[in-house]
């Protein structure tokens, strides 16, 4: 029998390859999912092989990941809980999709994962993997307390090397880091105690904190089509290349730097950090355009729509027909979200340098002192009257003598 592992190449998952082997006799198949994490992928799969897995597939899912995930969350102004732009939430049901199409070509009957029992991710990726794959076993080695008995990096070490596996992992403790193009977390080590003050110099990974960004601001210019970013500073590029480009940009000015204590899922609250030096400029951006495009009405309620979203993706629920109706309606207000959206970036901040659409349904002789025939200053009288009616009826109301 196949087992399919959702590998990294760090020494978690690799040290479950043995495990694996010894525990159910499985024949490994180790997936590397590549969405942008920037590692180095050469030489994993002679460590795959070294370990014992009989293959090692990798998987470049960055497009997918931004057009078909990012995107959509964009649109939406997704954000979990008013700050989480939810990097690592948005590539989690994308992920879970390829493991199953590569189980799926393999013949395989379980997928394993190695996210811990106290986390989001497990959820995540079991309620994507039983949503598309149902007949799958799941392996979650963290959670089998009774056969997974490794509890610190030295631990794993011993038992790779007990298997006969020579590999040179450092011991040294490090923060719990997710990586994709959209983002990096940072938990763990002093952040535990959010009474501490992150240690900036040792954690960012992305960019530099506003303190260290340059003295003088730098302009960007973003265009949309529908929705979709198509360009930056009037190069025409695809999803991915705007997010590296804007990633570039807002790193080396402290932009997209986020310091939360979250409600996970599974009831805890943690306290993270989160690098989203693009992907804040271009939710901004978005945001940007729309308050020139939306009717006031429609975007009442694509706020509602957007936070929805972010409680489905934050949840796992990616695969769920609330998840794709919600899509389908915030698509719809898409259809004008077209133009274009200047920043000036400066230490961390990210100042308006003007917005223009052909859609824009600002009017400036509407909102100008000089008002023409569309709007009438006594029509302002008597709408005043009518707006106002129940505040002054209750007013007049408590005038008079109670009743008896
Ligand atoms: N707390 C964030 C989330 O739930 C980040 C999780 C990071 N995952 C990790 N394996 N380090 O989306
Ligand atoms: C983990 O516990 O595996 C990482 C953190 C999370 O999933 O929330």
């Amino acid at each position: 029998e196949k087992v399919i592992l959702a590998y990294s190449g760090g020494l978690d998952t690799t040290a479950i390859i043995p495990w694996l082997k010894e525990h159910f006799d499985y024949e490994v198949i180790c997936c590397c999912i590549d969405c942008g994490q920037g590692e180095e992928l050469e030489g994993l799969e002679e460590r795959a092989l070294l370990s014992g897995a009989s293959k090692l597939y990798i998987e470049d899912i960055v497009d997918e990941f931004c057009e078909e995930y990012i995107v959509p969350c964009v649109q939406a102004n997704a954000v979990y809980e008013n700050k989480y732009l939810l990097g690592t939430a948005m590539a989690r049901p994308v992920i879970a999709k390829r493991l199953v199409e590569i189980a799926e070509k393999e013949g395989a009957s379980a997928i394993c994962h190695g996210a811990t029992g106290k986390g989001n991710d497990q959820i995540r990726f079991e309620l994507g993997i039983m949503a598309l794959a149902p007949h799958l076993k799941v392996i979650a080695p963290w959670r089998m307390t009774d056969l997974w008995t490794m509890n610190s990096r030295e631990e794993e070490i011993a038992y790779c090397e007990s298997h006969g596996i020579h590999l040179p992992f450092s011991t040294a403790q490090s923060y719990s880091r997710d990586r994709n193009l959209w983002h990096i977390s940072h938990e763990g080590l002093e952040l535990e105690d959010p009474a501490c003050e992150p240690d900036y110099s040792n954690l960012l990974v992305l960019g530099v904190t506003p303190e260290n960004a340059p003295d003088e601001g730098e302009y960007v210019t973003m265009t949309f089509e529908k929705g979709v970013p198509t360009s930056v500073n009037q190069v025409p590029m695809k999803v991915s290349d705007v997010i590296r480009t804007l990633n570039r940009l807002g790193g080396k000015h402290g932009i997209g730097i986020c310091d939360i204590v979250e409600n996970r899922v599974v009831g805890m609250k943690s306290r993270g950090v989160y690098e989203t030096p693009g992907g804040t400029i271009l939710y901004e951006a978005h945001q940007q355009l729309e308050e020139l495009v939306l009717d006031r009405a429609t975007a009442e309620v694509k706020k509602e729509m957007g936070n929805k979203l972010s409680q489905i993706v934050y949840e796992g629920k990616w695969f769920t027909p609330l998840r794709e109706a919600v899509q389908a309606f915030v698509a719809s207000t898409q259809k004008q979200v077209t133009g274009e959206v200047t920043f000036k970036l400066y230490k961390g901040n990210i100042i308006k340098a003007g917005t223009t659409s052909p859609y824009s349904l600002y009017s400036e002789s509407l909102a100008s002192f000089t008002t023409g025939e569309l709007y009438d200053h006594h029509d302002a009288d008597g709408f005043i009257r009518l707006f106002g009616l129940p505040l002054k009826v209750r007013a007049l109301k408590k005038e008079e003598p109670a009743a008896s």
